[in-house]
């Protein structure tokens, strides 16, 4: 009998280094012998791909918030049919670099779209797959955005949301963590990668007692 893999997600503002993290938890539990799947949203299938650039390039007024949220879990259903459904399925552990907490951080509380409503949308596209470890990765607003800002792309859509705007994330974050602490833990991402990678590898022994 194939054991379904676990489920992990990092989560966090811009630029808090959530995809070097994503890269070197994956590296460590290869070396512990786990088949591992590194993905992240939106995107991680052809379709949620395509996607994910109406969402993070172009004018920051081309959505209206609850388009987002449709748009968002319309490329989630397809990214966890396609692919996190069937690599759990076969026993392959995912990472996944933002998942449902994202949407309920920028379209629910830095959007203002009604929170039920967000939580509901999310269920419906993630079905039964939910995270087994969320790793929340905090850092001053003004840091991130400065590492996100360095990075030469035009996937910059939210980075141009402005300061408030990423505050509201930062606090979202910190909250929906403190909401579900069961799920969730929040690692302080200040530090240099490999410190930072330290702290994920500690939560996750212990989360999920490797
Ligand atoms: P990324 O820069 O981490 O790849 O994510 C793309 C952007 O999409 C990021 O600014 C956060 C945003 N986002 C949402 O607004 N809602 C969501 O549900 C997800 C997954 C991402």
């Amino acid at each position: 009998m194939v054991v379904r893999g676990q489920f992990i997600t990092f989560e966090g503002g811009e630029g808090v280094g959530k995809s070097t993290q994503v890269g070197l938890l994956g590296e460590r539990l290869r070396d512990a012998g786990h088949e591992i799947l590194a993905t992240r949203e939106p995107g991680g299938s052809p379709g949620a791909l395509d996607i994910r650039r109406l969402l993070v390039e172009g004018p920051v007024d081309r959505w209206a918030p609850l388009s987002e949220l449709f748009l968002h879990n319309a490329a989630r259903h397809n990214h966890v049919q396609k692919t996190v459904a069937p690599a759990l399925a076969a026993g392959t552990w995912v990472i996944c670099d933002r998942f449902a907490d994202s949407t309920m951080a920028y379209q629910g509380y830095a959007q203002d779209v009604d929170l039920e409503t967000v939580a509901q949308i999310n269920r419906w596209a993630a079905g039964a797959v939910w995270p087994d470890l969320t790793i929340v990765l905090d850092l001053p607003v003004a840091d991130g955005l400065a590492r996100a800002q360095a990075r030469p792309d035009s996937e910059d859509r939210y980075e141009r949301m402005g300061a408030v705007f990423h505050e509201r994330i930062r606090a979202a974050f910190l909250d929906i963590a403190k909401g579900a602490p069961t799920r969730c833990a929040v690692v302080d991402a200040a530090g240099a990668p490999d410190q930072v990678a330290e702290q994920v590898w500690d939560t996750v022994r212990t989360r999920l007692s490797i």
